[in-house]
Order: C-alpha cells, then sequence, then structure tokens
C-alpha cells in the first residue's frame, strides 16, 4: 500500500573547514509505503564451530553475555554454519567437564538464575581460545572439515542461553549425513529432535548450511531437488512431534545467489519450498582477508546488497510466491570478517546500511553473523566486551520499528551512488519514551563533509531527539563508540547504560558529521501511514 505522502528532506553539505560554501542542495524523497516486519527482524547466530570443541559452549554461561543478548530481544537465535554439517549428537557421550560445571551452576527453581560461572575456568578457557580460534578458522580456509559429537549437554546450554536471553533457537541439523543412495539419513537428527521434545525445548530447525559448496566441503554433491526432498523428510519427522509439528523450518541457507546458487535455489524450492516457513540465503559483501578500510564505506559495494536481494526475490516469486526471505547467515566480510576492520565502528555502514536496505526491499529477518564467536565479525568480542555493531544493534532495536516507510534520494546533481543513506521507519512504540506517529530516520554520511539535513516543512516544527554515534579513540577503526558523545559500556555485567537522547530544538538543522551515522526521532510526528 502506497500512501500518498511525500516528505521531502532538504539536505545542503557543510564543509568540515567550516567555510560556508555549500554543496547544491540534494533532495531526499521520504515516500511512505507501508512493509511490516517482525519485531525479530534484527536476529543473530551463533556459528556451529564454537561447539566443535563443545567445553567452550561453557563460554554461553557468562552472564555479561547473556545481559547483552537479552538487549537485542525479541530476536532469533540461528545456531548454524559450516560445521553444523559435520556435528553428530551422541546421547551417550559424556559432556566435558565444563560443560557440567556451569549446567550444575543453573537455579534450581529458576533455570535462567543461579551462581556465577567460577573465574578461574572462565579464564583458562579465554586463554585456550586464541589457539582453538585459530583451528576454527584454518579449517575453514583449508575446507578440511574434522566431523565432532556434540552431548546432550552441549544442546542443553545453548538453549538455556537462548531461552535465559529471550532469544528463539533455530538449530541447524547435519545434512551430509546420507545413505548409499544420497538421500539424507535422518536417524541421528531424530535423536536430536527426541532429546529436545523429552527436555520441553521450544524451537526451530534448519537442515545443512550453504549446499551450493557442499562438493568443496565435504566431496560430496547433493542437487537443489534432493535437498528439497530431504527437507520433505525433515518435516513429515517433526510432523510426529506435537511440538515441533508447527514449529519453524527454515532453508535452504543458501550462499550469495551466483549463477549456480541460483538454479540450485529454484530447484530446491520447487522440490520442498512448501515445507519450509522461510527461504534462507546468505550474504557477505567482500572477502575479510583482502577488503580494506575503504570497501566498508564505498557506496558501490554497498549497493551490490540490493541487486543481490532483487535476484533472490525475483527466485522465489516464481516458485514458492509470498514466501518469506531471510538473510540467513550474514555479515560484512566472509572468512571470519576482517580482522581490525568488521570488529570496529567502520562496520557499522555496511552493517546500518543492510538493516535498512533488507527491511526496504522486504527481507524479512537478518541474522547477523554472528553474537559471539570465532573471528572478527562478532558483535561481543571473546572478552564478552560488546563492540560497535553491538551497540549500533542495539539503538536499532530499540528505536527502530516494524513499519517501514519507503525513502528514497534524489539528487538534484546527475548521481547515481548514494554517499547519504537515509532510511526511515515508524519508532518502535515499546520503547517508553515514543508515541505511535513518531518516525526514526537512521543515515549515514560517507561524505569528507559534515552533512546538513532539514526536515520537510510539516516536520520541522517538531522536537527531535538525536542518537548520533561517532567513533572513539583510534578513529574509524576504534572498536568502542560514542553516544552524543559519550561512551557506550555495560554498567555492570547484568546493566545496559541508557541510551541518552540529545533533544534538539524544533527547526534545527540534522546534522551529520563526516563518515558517521546516527538515528534521529521526530516526536509528535502523527505521520498518518504509523498510526
Ligand atoms: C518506493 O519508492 C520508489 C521510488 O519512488 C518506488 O520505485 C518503489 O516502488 C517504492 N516501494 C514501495 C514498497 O512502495
Ligand atoms: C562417562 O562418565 C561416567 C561417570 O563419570 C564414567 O563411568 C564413564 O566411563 C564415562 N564414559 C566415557 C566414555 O568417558
Ligand atoms: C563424517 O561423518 C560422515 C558420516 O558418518 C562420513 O561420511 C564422513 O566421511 C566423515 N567425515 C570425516 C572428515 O571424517
Ligand atoms: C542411517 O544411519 C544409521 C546410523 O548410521 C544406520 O543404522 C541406518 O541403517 C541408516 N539408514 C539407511 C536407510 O541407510
Ligand atoms: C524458558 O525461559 C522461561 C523464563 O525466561 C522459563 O520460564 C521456561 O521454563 C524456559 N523454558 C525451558 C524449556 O527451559
Ligand atoms: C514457541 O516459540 C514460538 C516462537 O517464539 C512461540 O510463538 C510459541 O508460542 C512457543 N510455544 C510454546 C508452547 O511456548
Ligand atoms: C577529504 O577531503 C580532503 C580535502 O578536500 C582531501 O584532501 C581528502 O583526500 C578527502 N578524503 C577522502 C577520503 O575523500
Amino acid at each position: 500500500m502506497n500512501i500518498p505522502i511525500c516528505i521531502v528532506f532538504l539536505a545542503g553539505a557543510l564543509w568540515k573547514a567550516s567555510s560556508n560554501a555549500l554543496e547544491p542542495p540534494v533532495e531526499l524523497r521520504l515516500k511512505t509505503g507501508r512493509t511490516l516486519l517482525s519485531p525479530r527482524f534484527l536476529s543473530v547466530t551463533i556459528d556451529a564451530s564454537l561447539a566443535s570443541e563443545p567445553k567452550y559452549i561453557a563460554f554461553l554461561g557468562s552472564q555479561k553475555l547473556i545481559t547483552l543478548t537479552r538487549g537485542l530481544s525479541p530476536a532469533f537465535l540461528r545456531f548454524g554454519g559450516t560445521k553444523s554439517d559435520f556435528l553428530f549428537f551422541d546421547p551417550k557421550q559424556n559432556a566435558s567437564i565444563e560443560e557440567n560445571i556451569i549446567w550444575s551452576l543453573r537455579g534450581k527453581q529458576d533455570v535462567c538464575g543461579g551462581s556465577k560461572v567460577p573465574y578461574s575456568m572462565q579464564q583458562k578457557l579465554r586463554s585456550q581460545w586464541p589457539a582453538h580460534e585459530q583451528a576454527i578458522l584454518k579449517e575453514a580456509f583449508s575446507d578440511t572439515y574434522k566431523n565432532a559429537t556434540i552431548t546432550k549437554r552441549t544442546i542443553d546450554l545453548l538453549y538455556r542461553f537462548t531461552n535465559c536471553s529471550g532469544l528463539h533457537l533455530i538449530f541447524g541439523l547435519n545434512a551430509l549425513v546420507r545413505n548409499e543412495n544420497d538421500h539424507w539419513n535422518s536417524s541421528n537428527a531424530k535423536l536430536l529432535i527426541d532429546y529436545c521434545d523429552s527436555k520441553k525445548y521450544n524451537m526451530s530447525w534448519e537442515l545443512g548450511n550453504e549446499p551450493n559448496s557442499f562438493k568443496k566441503k565435504s566431496g560430496l554433491h547433493i542437487d537443489g531437488f534432493q535437498l528439497g526432498k530431504d527437507f520433505i523428510t525433515l518435516h513429515n519427522l517433526l510432523s510426529k512431534y506435537s511440538r515441533y509439528r508447527m514449529s519453524g523450518l527454515f532453508g535452504p541457507d543458501i550462499g550469495q545467489p551466483k549463477k549456480s546458487s541460483q538454479k540450485m535455489l529454484k530447484s530446491f524450492l520447487k522440490a520442498g519450498g512448501k515445507v519450509i516457513n522461510s527461504v534462507t540465503w546468505h550474504h557477505y559483501y567482500v572477502d575479510g582477508r583482502t577488503a580494506s578500510m575503504q570497501d566498508f564505506v564505498n557506496p558501490v559495494i554497498l549497493d551490490t546488497l540490493s541487486s543481490e536481494i532483487k535476484t533472490v526475490l525475483r527466485i522465489v516469486d516464481d516458485t514458492v510466491p509470498g514466501k518469506s526471505v531471510w538473510l540467513g547467515e550474514t555479515s560484512s566480510a566472509y572468512g571470519g570478517g576482517s580482522p581490525g576492520l568488521s570488529n570496529t565502528y567502520i562496520d557499522g555502514f555496511m552493517w546500518l546500511d543492510k538493516l535498512g536496505t533488507s527491511a526496504k526491499l522486504g527481507i524479512g529477518a537478518v541474522m547477523r553473523q554472528a553474537l559471539f564467536g570465532a573471528g572478527s565479525y562478532n558483535l561481543v568480542d571473546s572478552d564478552f566486551e560488546p563492540l560497535p555493531d553491538y551497540w549500533v544493534s542495539l539503538l536499532f532495536k530499540k528505536l527502530v520499528g516494524s513499519i517501514v516507510l519507503n525513502a528514497s534520494f534524489r539528487s538534484t546533481k546527475d548521481v547515481t551512488v548514494e554517499s547519504i543513506r537515509v532510511y526511515l521507519h515508524c519508532t518502535n512504540t515499546n520503547n517508553p519514551k515514543y508515541k505511535v506517529g513518531d518516525v526514526t530516520l537512521f543515515a549515514m554520511n560517507l561524505n569528507n563533509h559534515t552533512q546538513e539535513m532539514h526536515l520537510p516543512s510539516f516536520l520541522s516544527g517538531k522536537f527531535v531527539d538525536e542518537y548520533l554515534l561517532l567513533p572513539g579513540e583510534g578513529g574509524l577503526l576504534s572498536t568502542t563508540v560514542l553516544l552524543n558523545g559519550q561512551i557506550l559500556k555495560m554498567v555492570d555485567e547484568k546493566t545496559l547504560p541508557d541510551l541518552n537522547e540529545k533533544p534538539l530544538d524544533p527547526g534545527s538543522p540534522l546534522m551529520l558529521p563526516s563518515m558517521s551515522f546516527g538515528f534521529f526521532v521526530v516526536k509528535g510526528a502523527a505521520v498518518s501511514a504509523c498510526l
């Protein structure tokens, strides 16, 4: 539905050197269409490699990590990735000592309560982690994956973490267990589902990760049609459990839509499309090993996402029209991220632009690789310190609502790339500071000068709350972020900081310094599409 309101932002550019020379004004046209997003739109992943040695699942006992994750609720937590196709569940295998310790600490009445993880154990695991992390990345870079065993405790800890953080678990089952005729063998999955059912775990499912590269990873070639039939096998299996008859089933977690993956997606959807709740695919902008700082702020690279989304949407429209489409695993740079870039302020441009673009084009969920784990693209680092993208995600959750308004941008100049990127949603009205009808603009300035933006006249008399995010020490490559000048950090391991707005007087221009991003909430906007 298109509602015939046209919001026009006038933007002029102020040179940072405070000369008064103005760029020719650019016109931002914000036409309101309405797309309704799930409150879980921004979701997260934990890579299955975290369980390649199950003792590291004990990290998920961290109170700090639970507090940070709870901040992002409601959301899905997808447990998957390449390693999920190499994990076997063995209900008879003993858990690691670390897993048993964490499990024994849970509260007796309240499973989410309980005592603190012993400091010595946490320190020991953290000191062993870097070497293990290197081993995980090495497996990925050499495409040689070892099988690994997970235990009942592994699943208990993963579920406890997810549930106590207020998230919903999506568990990626191993699709590479194959019978001689290449059909999926569901016997190990059945053991695992039986166990989850016995524990009353409310969760959803996937089967296989990036099946387009099964051959490279395991030597097995499985075509889309066969995988579709395997999903029907899984669907039929789930139908036998009253708990899972209606649970979510998502797939095929296909990689970037290159020609061969497009073909696979089509045949998968023809064979199995009817049994899945959402179509999942993966997206990364760049290779983490070769990415440069410029890539992260290059509008041409940022623009590649929308054409890939359109390609996938076209395939889905042709095969299973109306089915929702998710970015089931996504980040800036593949191969574990780009150290020194993916974990710093500069990653926020790709992350925020991905959220804005995906919402606008109708993607139903964006699952950030990863919340925590190996590599440098995590929201929280291995010392449980939240990184800039964590704070971007938290602000997005708190300020950006489910109704997407169609913000398009037209320059009076003849330019095709957009270096000022703006997205507009109705404000999240679960936030007690805001009311129905308020709107949230989030904007990025990829230019070398401060950008000045003016609200259209019908909004120019309104109060605006500014949430400007600037890098902390170290500039664009900072691992800290300032909100309206104050560094963002946890108050203590159970408490997130207040996200304090900076109120702007009615009529004030919105100023976005060069190479920065921020959120602006227009209060009392009474935009009809939000009412
Ligand atoms: C958003 O606006 C653009 C440009 O006016 C238009 O091409 C597009 O179809 C609109 N999308 C929606 C969902 O309204
Ligand atoms: C598992 O633990 C039990 C009890 O501690 C022990 O008796 C048994 O030998 C262990 N099994 C394996 C395979 O390690
Ligand atoms: C992993 O297990 C599967 C199924 O048992 C087997 O076919 C495969 O060869 C194993 N892979 C490795 C690397 O051992
Ligand atoms: C599936 O795997 C199980 C366990 O390895 C095996 O016992 C069973 O025979 C397999 N099923 C088929 C149909 O091959
Ligand atoms: C999930 O968490 C809620 C509290 O947050 C708790 O009441 C419920 O029992 C938990 N579910 C399971 C299966 O542990
Ligand atoms: C299971 O989780 C889903 C998703 O959060 C929720 O809609 C459903 O009500 C839950 N079912 C039960 C029995 O708690
Ligand atoms: C920013 O502008 C200055 C002055 O015009 C120029 O020297 C510099 O190269 C520019 N930097 C970028 C990243 O465009």
